[in-house]
This record gives structure tokens, sequence and C-alpha cells, in this order.
């Protein structure tokens, strides 16, 4: 496995596909990577903490960082190359040409400029690693809805593939956040997955959720159309952590 850090340095090869990945790596993307290992004849892992996608400076520098840990993990799943810039490689002073995604839901209004910094770095990686199949979690059914709008608007030459959310056996889909849930807000947080899980056959299922998350802190409850297949997305707070989830209630995810 080859570690890159420079622009340079990256080499493009036909028959890629590309994990965009901050780190932090958990079973969420290593199911991303594996799916990536079966279609493709090289993996590319981006490993990049983003600054531009961070609304808030403190959550920024509170993101948790383990690289020598992750290259572990990826080094076990067969990726071919990690491209690990740092951020002035991506972001060079002068830098001023953003990717603006339009309209993003209930999620891109609770995180003013996210969205913007998420579609900005994606196209750069794809512009930079050049492959054919890209991999994006259903965990962020946002995030993969404005990574499909971006390709087709922008043709972009990728197949944005889609893998279904990991979650712990209890329930709870794993994120990098969730190592900061207590014992207590950790079993709060399962209202979260067990309301939607609940809501997802019922004719009214926003409302249906709704009701079923009471106790709990609702950023937002909606339905997401994915073009192929609806979600019922949410968002909650339980202490100071942000948490998102989403289950399908209609079609399949490509
Ligand atoms: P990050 O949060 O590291 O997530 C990388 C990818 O892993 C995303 O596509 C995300 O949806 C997926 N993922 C996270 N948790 C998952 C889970 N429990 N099950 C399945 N997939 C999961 O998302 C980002 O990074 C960034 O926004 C990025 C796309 C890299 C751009 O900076």
């Amino acid at each position: 496995m080859k570690v890159v850090r420079t622009i340079a340095a990256l080499e493009t090869a036909p028959g890629t596909g590309l994990v965009p990945t901050m780190g932090a790596l958990h079973d969420g993307h290593v199911a991303l990577l594996r799916a990536a290992r079966r279609e493709n004849r090289t993996v590319v892992m981006s490993l990049f903490v983003n600054p531009a996608q961070f609304d808030e400076q403190a959550d920024l520098a509170a993101y948790p960082r383990d690289e020598a840990r992750d290259l572990v993990i990826a080094e076990a799943e067969g990726v071919d190359v990690v491209f690990a810039p740092a951020a002035e490689e991506l972001y060079p002073p002068g830098f001023a040409t953003w990717v603006e995604p339009g309209e993003t839901g209930a999620e891109g209004a609770a995180r003013p400029g996210h969205f913007r910094g998420v579609a900005t770095v994606c196209l750069k990686l794809f512009d930079l690693v050049r492959p054919e199949r890209a991999y994006f979690g259903q965990k962020d059914a946002q995030q993969l809805a404005v990574i499909r709008r971006l390709v087709r608007d922008l043709n972009v030459p990728v197949e944005i593939r889609a893998v279904p959310t990991v979650r712990d056996p209890d329930g709870l889909a794993l994120s990098s956040r969730n190592g900061r849930l207590s014992a207590q807000e950790r079993e709060r947080a399962l209202g979260l997955p067990r309301a939607l899980a609940s809501a997802s056959g019922d004719p009214d299922p926003v409302a249906a959720a709704r009701s079923s998350l009471n106790g709990l802190e609702a950023e937002y409850v909606e339905l997401l159309d994915l073009g192929d297949a609806k979600v019922l997305a949410a968002a909650i707070r339980v202490g100071s952590t942000r948490l998102i989830d989403n289950v399908l209630v209609e079609g399949e995810l490509a």
C-alpha cells in the first residue's frame, strides 16, 4: 500500500474505485472499502479532514484523528493507495473557487456551508483520482444526494455507489461521533434508530417518527428523495453530540 501526500505524486489508473473519508475509520468505512475492493482493480482511499466542511472551528479541532490506526485498517482491507494530503495541498493560498450545491434539505439548513465544502472537496478528489466509481454511505443520505446531483449537473464521469448503513448490534449507526457519548447518552441515542425503524412503514412516517422520538431533542425529521429511493431522515442532539440517521421507506439505493 502506498501513502501519497502530494498531488504531484498521485497517479491515475483506469478501473479505480475511490473511497473518500476523513479517517477515524470504523466498520462503516470498512464496508465502503470492501465494496470498492470487490468492484475495482485499484482502490484509492482519501484520508483528509476537510476544513471547508466544518461550520464550527471547535468541531474541526475536536475531530478524532489516528492516522497510524487508519493505515493499518486500510492495508488490511486491500487498499492500494491512501491519499492523505495536508490542508494546504488541497487549499493553497488564494484558493477561491467553490461548488455551490443548491437545495440541501434540512441537513444543509442546519449546517450552513457544510455541503459546499463537501461538494468542493469531492469534485477535487474526482478530478485528481479520476475514479471509475466512488463509494458513499447511505448513513449520510443528504451527502449522497448532493454528490449524485453534482456529478450529474457537472458531467463528472464517475459512477456513485451507495453502501447501506452499518450499525452496532443495538441498532445505533456507526459514527466517529459515537465515541463522545456517555453510556447514559448512548442509551438515549438508541431512541433515534428505534423511532425511524418503527415509523418507516407508517403512512405518515414523519409524524410517526416525531411522536416516537418524544423526549429526544429532534433537530429535524424529513423525507428525503434520493431519486430511486425515499429515506426517512432525522438529526438529534444528545448532550453536546449531534447524531444523524435514516432508513429506507421506499425503493432501493443503487
Ligand atoms: P466520513 O464521515 O469519514 O465518512 C466517509 C464515508 O463513510 C461517507 O460516505 C459516509 O457516508 C460513510 N459512512 C460513515 N458512517 C457509515 C456507516 N455507519 N455505514 C456506512 N457508511 C458510513 O463523509 C465524509 O467523511 C466526508 O464528508 C467526505 C465525503 C470524506 C468529504 O470530506
